[in-house]
């Protein structure tokens, strides 16, 4: 459904993304995962349109999206639920389902999907006419994830859903993901940790600096300390001379490289 291939992204002279190739299959959940300053929502903002790579292949739906608007990738089916979640705080849990619904003219699908998300999310519906700023931090993740079900996605990015938030409500919030997953949903999403995606995952990419240093598809087998180890220590010779030599232009890195291992 998603396809990656080779793609760099910049802001500025500083290269965020660097060659990262990655594929999400339809009915699949894919994680990305990474540390501070990885350049996760970076991919994200590339898929999304909102900023263009500088090379590399994106393809939704076998048609490249390069050249895209954000509005048109959305109402295409690529939604993203943004790192630190966007909802209306002064507005109700039930506006902030409506308004994620408005350009749909469906009503009747609407309708039924508003009761679908209420079902799956029961503090929605518990809180309905409620402000959805009096919302907890775990509950406005929920509501963030049910305005992105309501735009009816083919693909549904999720940036950090877990941020800020406690285990207990984390432990929710991944659960509401494993039903959106079995009900049929396709996701990609970004995390910080490794921890609690392996249960879930078709497939985990860690990501450094930038560059894809592991990828493990649960069809082969999901190793949770190869993953830690990519994710902490392992570093490949390349990205070891990239973390020590940022001010080197990546072809000047990887001729560090050539010369350490030649
Ligand atoms: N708008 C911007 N302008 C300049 N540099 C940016 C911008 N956004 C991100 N960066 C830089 O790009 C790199 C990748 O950032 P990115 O936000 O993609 O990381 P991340 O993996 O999402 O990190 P985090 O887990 O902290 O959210 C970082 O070095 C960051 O400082
Ligand atoms: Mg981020």
């Amino acid at each position: 459904m998603l396809e990656i291939k080779n793609l760099h992204a910049s802001y500025g002279q500083l290269n965020a993304v660097k060659g990262v190739d990655i594929t999400v299959n339809e009915g699949e959940i894919v994680f990305v995962v990474g540390p501070n300053g990885a350049g996760k929502s970076t991919l994200l903002k590339c898929v999304s349109g909102l900023l263009r790579p500088t090379s590399g292949t994106i393809t939704f739906c076998g048609k490249s999206i390069l050249k895209e608007q954000p509005e048109r990738l959305c109402r295409s089916g690529l939604a993203l639920v943004p790192e630190g979640r966007h909802i209306f705080g002064t507005l109700s849990v039930e506006e902030n389902l409506r308004l994620a619904a408005m350009h749909r003219k469906d009503s009747a699908e609407v309708k039924k999907d508003i009761a679908w998300v209420v079902e799956t999310f029961p503090i929605l519906g518990k809180r309905f006419k409620g402000a959805a700023g009096y919302l907890s931090g775990g509950e406005q993740q929920q509501l963030a994830i049910a305005r992105a079900i309501l735009l009816k996605p083919k693909l549904m990015m999720i940036d950090e859903p877990s941020l800020g938030l406690a285990p207990l409500v984390i432990d929710q919030v991944y659960a509401s993901l494993k039903k959106l997953n079995e009900g049929g949903m396709t996701l990609l999403v970004v995390e910080q940790s490794t921890a609690r995606v392996l249960d879930l995952a078709d497939e985990i990419t860690v990501l450094r600096n930038g560059r894809v240093i592991l990828s493990q598809s649960a069809e082969e087998g999901l190793d949770g300390q190869a993953l830690e180890k990519a994710y902490f220590g392992y570093q490949t010779e390349e990205t070891t001379v990239a973390a020590l030599t940022p001010h080197l232009h990546m072809q000047e890195q990887s001729k560090v490289v050539h010369l350490k291992t030649h």
